[in-house]
Order: structure tokens, then sequence, then C-alpha cells
């Protein structure tokens, strides 16, 4: 998206085929996340929410890894002895992409290649779906250098992980693979590292056969409802999708039981409707 976007930068951006594939690329640093980063990739979603180009996003790391979490040097101790607005700076950076990945306009899937440690569990619970590589390495590590995880790392654990293998993690810092990651419900598949790519691309497919607008509204529908009570959720999830009726200028649910209802072109229980 970015013409002046070079091979130095933290960030690249590529587009296949309405997939736009995004690269924390510190392959060096092992993909951590430093203020450079977090800014940068704050300024891409913004980029790729109205581009055209992007149906769907995917997040991967260059090289062996796909995040070794946040930069223990530049995030954290570059700001040790500064007044307390750098922390915060830092903090709103990092936690500003997190937050609008996880309400981003496309779907979003974190195509977890390698290392994964710490501060990435973030993004990567932000994500929509996520698929790892068996041969990824995650880890819950902030123990290991005597903090918690912050930046809501905890939260994004609790989101998806059970109680119990939540604190194992969370106070033992031991590593895991992908194939525990998707036992625990930590991504949703794994897959051998050489099948990875071609599996995310297959999952994109499905994901642009469908109607974006509702899309959207599913997914946010989804994250939003589930720490609401049932009368506020039922409400809720009415608003949205009279909303997401409103939006879509397409008219995909009528289209769609026009196709079953009258057309008997395809069938809504096996697949999409032709748009
Ligand atoms: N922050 C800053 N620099 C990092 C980070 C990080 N999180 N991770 C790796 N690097 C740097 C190393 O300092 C090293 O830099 P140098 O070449 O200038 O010396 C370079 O990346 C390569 O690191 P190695 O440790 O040599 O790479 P290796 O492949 O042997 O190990 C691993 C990879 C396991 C990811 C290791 O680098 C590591 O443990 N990193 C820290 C992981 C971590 O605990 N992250 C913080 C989680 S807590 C949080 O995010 C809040």
């Amino acid at each position: 998206s970015n013409a002046a976007e070079s091979s130095t930068s933290p960030v690249l951006v590529e587009f296949d085929g309405r997939i736009a594939f995004v690269t924390l690329n510190r392959p060096e640093k092992r993909n951590a996340m430093n203020p450079t980063l977090n800014k940068r990739m704050l300024e891409v979603l913004d980029e790729l929410e109205g581009d055209d180009r992007c149906g769907v996003l995917v997040l991967r790391g260059a090289g062996a890894s796909w995040s070794a979490g946040m930069d223990l040097k530049e995030y954290f101790r570059d700001n040790d002895g500064k007044p307390r607005d750098a922390t915060l700076k830092a903090r709103r950076q990092s936690g500003g992409w997190w937050g609008r990945l996880m309400y981003f306009e496309k779907p979003t899937i974190a195509m977890v290649n390698g290392w994964c440690f710490g501060g990435a569990f973030t993004p990567l619970v932000s994500c929509d779906l996520a698929v790892a590589a068996d041969e990824a390495t995650f880890g819950l590590s902030e123990i290991n250098w005597g903090i918690l995880p912050g930046g809501n790392v905890t939260r994004a654990v609790a989101e998806v992980m059970n109680h119990r293998d939540s604190l194992y993690y969370i106070m033992t810092g031991e590593t895991f693979g992908g194939q525990k990651a998707r036992e625990m419900g930590l991504v949703n598949e794994s897959v051998p590292l050489a099948e990875l790519e071609a599996r995310v691309r297959k999952i994109c497919e499905s994901l642009l056969e469908k109607n974006p607008v509702t899309l959207k509204a599913a997914k946010d529908t989804f994250k939003r409802v589930r720490n609401m009570p049932w009368d506020l959720a039922d409400d809720y999830i009415y608003a949205k999708l009279e909303q997401m009726l409103f939006l879509d200028q397409t008219r995909g649910r009528d289209e769609g039981l026009k196709q079953f209802l009258d057309d008997k072109t395809y069938r809504p229980g096996l697949g999409a409707y032709k748009r």
C-alpha cells in the first residue's frame, strides 16, 4: 500500500488475490514489537481499512518468528528513567493497533509461523482466526523476566484458554507448540509449517466468498455480546443485524433468499450465495 516501503520497513504489506499479507518485519530481532513497528502497524491498519485490495488480512512474521513479544530494550528499558508519559505513549502505540485489529473492518487471520511470546498474544487473540505451524513455539515468558503479562495479554489468554491452562502457562512460562495451542483453543488449527500458507489461503478463499458487511457485523457481534447479559445481548444482536441490513447496499439477504427459494441455484446449508 506504500510505494516507499522498503524491505527495511518494520511492517511489509503485500497483496495477492484480495488477501493483504501484513508481515512483522524485524527478523533480526525476532519481530519484537518496538515503538516504530507499533506506530507503523496502526498506520497500516488505517490504510488497509479502505483499500479494496484487502478483502482479508493475514498477519505473519518474517523469518522464523511470528513475534518475540514486546521489544525488551526499546519498549521497556529505553523508557526506564524517562518521565511517565514516555511509557504511557509506548503503551498507547501498541494497544492502539491491537485494539484496531480486534474490530478491523475486514476478517483477520493470524498465521503463526514461528516464535510467539508474551505481548504477541494480544494481537494473536485480536485476530478473528489463528492458524499455527506445528513447529511454532508459544510462551507467556513474562514470568521468566520478572513481570506479569500486561498489555492485555492476561485478558487475551483468559478470553480463549481455560482457567487451569491459563494459570499454568502464566505461572510457569513453559513453552508449547502449535498442536498444544490448538488443543487449548489459542488457535483454530495447527498444521505442518510447509502447509501453513496453503491452509491460510484456503480459509481466505472461503471468507472472500462471503458478504463483507455481514462478516464485519457477525464478528463484532460475537466479540461484543460474550460479556453481556442475555437481554442486552439479544437487543444488541438485533440492533447489529438491522444496522447490517441498512449498510449492505448489495442487499445480500434478499439475494440469498431469492437464489435459494426462487432460482434454486444453491443451498444455504452447504455454501454461500453467489455475489
Ligand atoms: N526484545 C528485544 N530484542 C529481542 C527480543 C525481544 N523481545 N527477542 C529477541 N530479541 C533480539 C535479541 O536481543 C537478539 O538481538 P542481537 O542480535 O542484537 O543480540 C536478536 O533478537 C536475536 O535473538 P536471539 O535470542 O539470539 O535469537 P534465538 O533465535 O536464539 O532465540 C527467542 C529466539 C527464543 C525468541 C529469544 O530471542 C527470546 O527469548 N526472546 C525474548 C522472548 C520474550 O520473552 N519476549 C518478551 C515477552 S514478555 C512481553 O512481551 C511483555
